[in-house]
């Protein structure tokens, strides 16, 4: 399967015309965009025009149905340029990925079209402020009242709250069920009780909008239930989140990419001892695994897409493993090319801080990596059973039982 990969001509086309707008709208604003904490709306437009945000929308209902493999190459040239403009892009991914793969086919026809010619932006509520890595710990609840669903409480880290006008809600149907308590319901921008709360002030992705979204008494029709069919909520989002995670890796392999290619350029240009600091082997030495990983890291991304669009059953484990190491990359990559900078990258008149700070949400959101390492050991031991045969070159010693002796009055 793997030595299979090959990129659709549709996939790089689409990974060149993301660079195109990389290029033009998204890096030469990218710092301004940080500073003022500001959605790069222009960037957004031309992404929609460009027909990106049809890449993850199927082709009866408007997109290429390009797939995970072809979204990968996208968000990593985006995130190249701006991590934060990577994810104010992947998210709508994220979004939609619930009514993909289970929403209704009258829900499909009705929700998918807007977004895949970038009309309508989509946001992703499940986090709240109890439930992070416990994501069926939610509170939200959305009740039944005829053909309508009340929804109370509130989400929390709602990226690209406020931006986007479709939001993917998961809330607590049934609280009595243990294995079937969520289900997701779509809430439209504008709805009555529909707010966005605190407007989080972050260290990174300042770009992208993250909130707290509120929904007081929010009335939407039974309609907007995913599926048609309550209970599934979370099967439905840990699914999105078995598409969503390489996209997360990649975003991450553009952000170690975007790194290295300024931490190289500044180190052919920088001198010190009358040379350039890129002939100095501790320099070489940051380079060469910085690029390795990256490659590495890239190409498991690759992997992971590649089964995730081949629908086999363990992208589970695969997409765990994606985003745990590509994002641990990052972190490492960008953290060696502000050492590469020296004084000058700690400064945040160079771009290099920025891309440091970007890089420590990569290993938390989309489930943190210590969730990434749980969910691939836990598929590991399952895997294990057919491994059962090797038992037999594993000489485990029986461990003898001794009964007391009975003990005499
Ligand atoms: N696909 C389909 N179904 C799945 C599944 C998958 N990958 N993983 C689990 N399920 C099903 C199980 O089969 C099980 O179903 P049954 O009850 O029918 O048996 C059910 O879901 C419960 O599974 P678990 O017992 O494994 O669940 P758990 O409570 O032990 O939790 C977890 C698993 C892996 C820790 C999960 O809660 C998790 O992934 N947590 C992290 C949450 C997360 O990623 N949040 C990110 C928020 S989004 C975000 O960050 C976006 C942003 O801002 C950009």
């Amino acid at each position: 399967m793997l030595q299979n990969i090959v990129f659709s001509e549709k996939a790089l086309e689409l990974q060149a015309t993301a660079r195109e707008i990389a290029d033009k709208y998204v890096r030469p604003l990218a710092a301004k965009f940080d500073k003022d904490q500001e959605y790069n709306r222009e960037a957004a437009e031309a992404v929609a025009k460009a027909g990106l945000f049809k890449t993850f929308v199927p082709e009866e209902y408007g997109g290429y149905g390009a797939g995970t493999l072809a979204l990968s190459l996208v968000t990593e040239e985006l995130a190249k340029a701006d991590s934060g403009f990577g994810v104010a892009f992947a998210v709508n991914a994220l979004g939609t990925t619930p009514i993909v793969v289970g929403g209704t086919e009258e829900q499909k026809k009705k929700w998918l079209p807007a977004i895949a010619n970038g009309e309508k932006f989509v946001a992703f509520c499940l986090s709240e402020k109890n439930a992070g890595s416990d994501a069926s710990g939610l509170a939200v609840t959305a009740d039944k009242e005829g053909d309508t669903y009340r929804i109370c409480g509130e989400k929390k880290w709602t990226t690209n709250g406020g931006v986007a006008d479709i939001y993917s809600v998961f809330c607590v149907t049934d609280p009595t069920s243990k294995s079937r308590r969520i289900s997701a319901i779509l809430v439209e921008k504008g709805t009555d009780g529909f707010t966005i709360g605190k407007v989080e002030d972050k260290m990174g992705i300042r770009c992208v909008p993250v909130v707290e979204t509120h929904f007081d008494n929010v009335i939407v029709p039974q309609e907007n239930l995913i599926g048609g069919r309550e209970g599934m909520g979370f099967k439905h989002a840990m699914m999105t989140l078995d598409k969503a995670r390489p996209c997360v890796a990649a975003q991450a392999v553009g952000a170690a990419q975007g790194a290295l290619d300024l931490a190289l350029v500044y180190a052919n240009r920088r001198r010190q001892f009358g040379a350039p600091i890129s002939s100095f082997q501790m320099v070489q030495k940051m380079l060469a695994d910085s690029a390795t990983k990256t490659e590495a890291a890239r190409w498991l991304v690759y992997a992971a897409a590649a089964y995730s669009d081949a629908g086999v059953p363990s992208v589970t484990k695969l997409a765990a493993m994606s985003k745990c190491y590509a994002t641990d990359v990052a972190m490492e990559v960008a953290t060696d090319a502000v050492q590469i900078f020296g004084g000058y990258g700690f400064m945040e008149d160079y771009p290099i801080a920025k891309f440091f700070r970007d890089a420590k949400i990569l290993q938390i959101y989309e489930g943190t990596n210590q969730v990434q390492r749980l969910v691939i050991a836990r598929n590991l031991i399952k895997e294990a059973d057919k491994l059962a045969h090797l038992a037999e070159y594993i000489p485990f010693e029986e461990q003898k039982t001794y009964k007391p002796e009975s003990v005499e009055a």
